[in-house]
This record gives structure tokens, sequence and C-alpha cells, in this order.
């Protein structure tokens, strides 16, 4: 286990995992009816921009530093923006929340997390970070084993977090199987996988294999900062949500455009569809299907 988040924090892929999930939630308390945050792969769930870690890397300047710094910027960002002023003074952005602490941060007394971590340090540090409030538990083993290990929750709504490094080749596999397992034990799960996009020849197998999965909707939300033809640099990168809540697609709709042109290094561009849609009585023989939608390209 190689990879270390603290080097990517921030960066352009967790602005638009981080920005989305902070939707879902919002979308999420709308009801009163508890739910439990799952995070298989949580990281240490807190960072330091100014740590040597984030700095040689300096990823953060050009994912949150442009959005931090953006003049105008959509309604659609407050819960998350909100997360990170609580975590910095007006005269510093210095402190960044993963995807554990911007969860953490936006449920409600009566919502549970359970996190996990497996990489030995930064399960310890996760463990320190949420270790004052009683909501959350902390587990340090498999990751991939979290469907099976959990589900079913108390809890009858579920928000589950797939987030790999992507260090092993079979990683996208064992995604969709993930997310078959966690469908197979509660039905409506909201399941979020985040997959990097380098060339988007290589996903072109898990697309075929989502599409095929048991999930009841499955929408695909992808944005880039470079052409998706380069296998050897991190262009973009894309989330799969099953049953997301009502109002997500439209959100997405208004957000994706905004944040390809604050975000795009090169050529951006975003993409929102369906890759299993709703199975609906039909009105009509002829009705069309929804039209995915897609930028034309977007230079900076
Ligand atoms: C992309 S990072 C997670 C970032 C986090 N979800 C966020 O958004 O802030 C992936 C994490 O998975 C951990 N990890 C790697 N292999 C794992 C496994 N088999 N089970 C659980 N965690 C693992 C790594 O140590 C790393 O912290």
């Amino acid at each position: 286990m190689n990879y270390r988040h603290a080097f990517h924090a921030g960066n352009h892929a967790d602005v638009f995992k981080h920005l989305v999930l902070a939707r879902i939630l919002t979308l999420l308390t709308r009801k009163e009816a508890p739910y439990a945050y799952l995070d298989s792969h949580a990281g240490v769930g807190l960072y330091d921009l100014t740590a040597s870690q984030a700095t040689r890397t300096g990823e953060w300047q050009q994912g949150i530093g442009r959005i931090w710094d953006a003049p105008e910027r959509p309604a659609l960002l407050n819960e998350y923006l909100d997360c990170i002023q609580a975590l910095n003074t007006p005269e510093q952005l210095r402190y960044y929340p993963g995807s554990p602490e911007l969860a953490r941060y936006l449920s409600r007394p009566q919502d549970r997390l359970y996190l996990n971590e497996k990489h030995p340090e930064d399960g310890a540090l996760l463990k320190e970070n949420m270790r004052q409030d009683e909501r959350v538990a902390v587990h340090r083993g498999e990751g991939w084993h979290l469907p099976r290990a959990l589900l079913p929750v108390a809890e009858k709504r579920v928000l589950l977090l797939i987030d790999p490094p992507f260090e092993q080749a079979d990683e996208l596999t064992r995604c969709v199987q993930a997310l078959n397992e966690a469908i197979a034990r509660v039905r409506q799960s909201l399941v979020v996988i985040w997959y990097p996009i380098k060339a988007e020849a290589q996903l072109k197998r898990f697309y075929q294999d989502l599409g095929q999965s048991t999930a009841p909707k499955l929408l695909r939300a992808e944005l880039w900062i470079h052409p998706t033809d380069n296998a050897e640099r991190l262009n973009g990168s894309g989330l799969i949500i099953s049953n997301p809540p009502w109002g997500l697609e439209e959100e997405l709709a208004e957000l994706l455009p905004w944040l390809a042109t604050q975000l795009a290094q090169s050529q951006g561009g975003w993409r929102l569809d369906w890759l299993i849609e709703e199975s609906k009585p039909q009105t009509s023989p002829n009705s069309p299907a929804r039209k995915p939608r897609t930028s034309q390209g977007i230079k900076r």
C-alpha cells in the first residue's frame, strides 16, 4: 500500500468528488429519517495543505485553490464551502476535509458514519481525527469487505462511498462487485464509486460491467481537465451513483459546466448520463429516451 491521499488532497478530482458528495448528503438530510454513511477507503479525514506532502505536489492549488479564489460561486457549493470555512481562518486556506470530515460535518445527530481505512498510519490518524464524535465508528480492515461485513445496518437509508487508490489492476472490477454486493443487501443503497479517467478507452469494460450490474438506477457524472486520451496522466475523474436522490441530476447539470470551466487546465469537459435508467411504464411507444448531456469542450 503505497498510496497516500495527503499528496493529492484538494486536487481537481477531490473537488469534484467532495462537491457531489456534499450535494448528495444535503439532499438526504431533507428527510428526517436517519441514514448510514459508509466509506470503504476513507483516508485520514482531514488534510493540512501546508504540510510537506501537499506542498510537494501543489495539486490542491489547481483544485480547491481555484474554487476558493473564484469570484462568483453557485449557491450549490454552499454546504461544501461551509465545511471548508469551518476548518479555516478567514486569512488562510490551510485545512481541507476528506470525505469522512465532510460527511461528519453535514450529518445530523440521528445519522451514523462507518469509516474504514486499511493503511496502518492513516487508519490511526483517521481514528484520532474522528475520536470526539460518537456517531462515528472507525474500522481498519479490508475496504472491499465492507458491504458484506456491515450491510444491512439499522438505518434504512444507506450511502456507501467506494474510493480506492487504483494501485491494482483489478480495482475497477472490484468496484462493480462491491456495488452488486451492496445492492443485494440493501436494494435502495446509494453507492458512489469514484474512478480515474486517463484514456477513456481503458474504461470500456468497466462501463459494460456497470451496465449489467443489478443496480436499479445508475447515473454517470464525469469531469475532465485535459483531453481523455493520455494513459500517462490523470486527465479527469468520474462518479457512478446508484439510486441518486431526487434532484441530484438537475443539480449536477448546473454544476458540471461551471466546474469544468473553473478547473480545466487545457481542454476540459464533462458528461452526465444514465448507465441504467429506471424502467418506467411507457406512455407512448414513440416517447424519446432521455438524452445524455455533455460539454462541447471547454478551453482555458
Ligand atoms: C483515494 S484515498 C481515499 C480518499 C477519501 N475517500 C477522501 O475522499 O478523502 C484511498 C484510501 O484507500 C486506502 N486503501 C488502500 N487499499 C485499501 C484497502 N484494501 N482497504 C481499505 N483501504 C484501503 C488508502 O490507504 C487511501 O487512504
